[in-house]
């Protein structure tokens, strides 16, 4: 068994899970409300709160695993990337864990827990496949062959898709996350009441660009009564379907120029609904079998953390004590 801790950004989780990859307890502190009265994350604050529910949580899920300390064989935790004095608390108390412990320790990229999570739940093992990862701080086509090979297709060159709807939900009022707000208004909105830009940039590009959207919604504010809840409905669902679009239009391109049949999805844009459904259509569409991750393993949870330790462990890979956190931690 592992036990894993994940505190890269404003999600205090733990979890363990057998070599195997099972989850036997997972729980995450979510410190939402608190960040919510700033409009977003501040590193300081999130920082002092993953050390108030750091050791509650190892606790809690030892008891929900039925298990012991001694019982466990290995301690990981997320060691980029994210914000630095987040990052800091999982690990140190993994790694004390480890020391007191006398087991190893593993160093885990966040990324990794994000791109293996859709071969959770049963979905395993995690094998060839075209990724496409889309969470508040990234948006990233990956071609992998295998856990640990990994050829990076595409990434975003300016905000990732999380960030896109967060930014773009501050623009009209909505509070953070703006995601899954602007996900729950969209759903009684006309996707095609505006046409919001989509950027494909050149035909055959896997890289995204979601900047242009944002200073279209912009432009438009003045000329929009986003206190009539029909026009911010449209809004939404027109902001959500030009995001979608692309993102579902890009991975289906990317599988097509790898030959990949197999395609999965991760990362907290995932839960989005209309996302799902526009995955799911065009897949079946197209002959592309799809694996979505669980939403409530798409967003940042210590279960990801555990399982990717696990993948990791299994091939014989354990960390240095020495080994440091990074904010900017590559996946490839
Ligand atoms: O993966 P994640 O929990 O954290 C990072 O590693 O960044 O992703 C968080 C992002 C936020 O930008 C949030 O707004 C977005 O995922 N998100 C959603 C939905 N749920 C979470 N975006 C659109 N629709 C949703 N339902
Ligand atoms: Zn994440």
């Amino acid at each position: 068994m592992l036990l894993a801790l994940e505190s890269s950004c404003d999600e205090t989780a733990a979890a363990i899970c057998t070599a195997e990859g099972e989850v036997l307890a997972s729980a995450v502190a979510s410190q939402i409300e608190i960040h919510r009265r700033y409009g977003g994350v501040v590193p300081e604050v999130a920082s002092r709160n993953h050390i108030l529910h750091v050791r509650p949580l190892v606790e809690q899920v030892l008891a929900e695993a039925r298990v012991t300390l001694p019982d466990i064989q290995a301690f990981a935790a997320t060691s980029g990337p994210g914000l630095v004095s987040s990052l800091l608390i999982g690990t140190s108390m993994a790694k004390a864990l480890a020391v007191a412990e006398k087991k190893p320790f593993l160093a885990v990229n966040h990324m990794e827990g994000h791109l293996l999570s859709p071969f959770m739940a049963g979905n395993g093992p995690p094998r060839r496949s075209v990724a496409l990862i889309v969470s508040g701080g990234h948006t990233m086509l990956i071609h992998m062959t295998g856990v640990g090979d990994y050829r990076l297709l595409g990434r975003t060159r300016d905000d990732a898709a999380g960030e896109a709807f967060d930014k773009i939900a501050k623009m009209i009022g909505l509070p953070y996350p703006g995601g899954p707000e602007i996900d729950k208004l969209a759903r009684q909105g006309r996707p095609d009441a505006y046409s919001f830009p989509r950027s494909f940039l050149d035909g055959s590009s896997l890289e995204f660009s979601f900047s242009g959207l944002k200073t279209a919604v912009l432009y438009e504010l003045p000329k929009l009564d986003l206190k009539n809840e029909i026009v911010l409905a449209d809004v939404c669902a027109s902001v959500q379907e030009a995001i979608c679009e692309v993102l579902v239009e890009k991975l289906v391109l990317a599988a097509r120029l790898m030959g990949e049949k197999l395609v999965t999805v991760s990362g907290g844009v995932s839960c989005n609904r209309g996302l799902r459904a526009k995955l799911t259509a065009r897949c079946e569409k197209e002959g592309l079998t799809l694996l979505l991750a669980r939403p409530d393993l798409s967003t940042d949870n210590a279960a990801m953390i555990a399982y990717a330790a696990a993948q990791r462990f299994q091939l014989g890979h354990t960390s240095p004590l020495e080994a440091d956190v990074d904010p900017n931690l590559p996946l490839v």
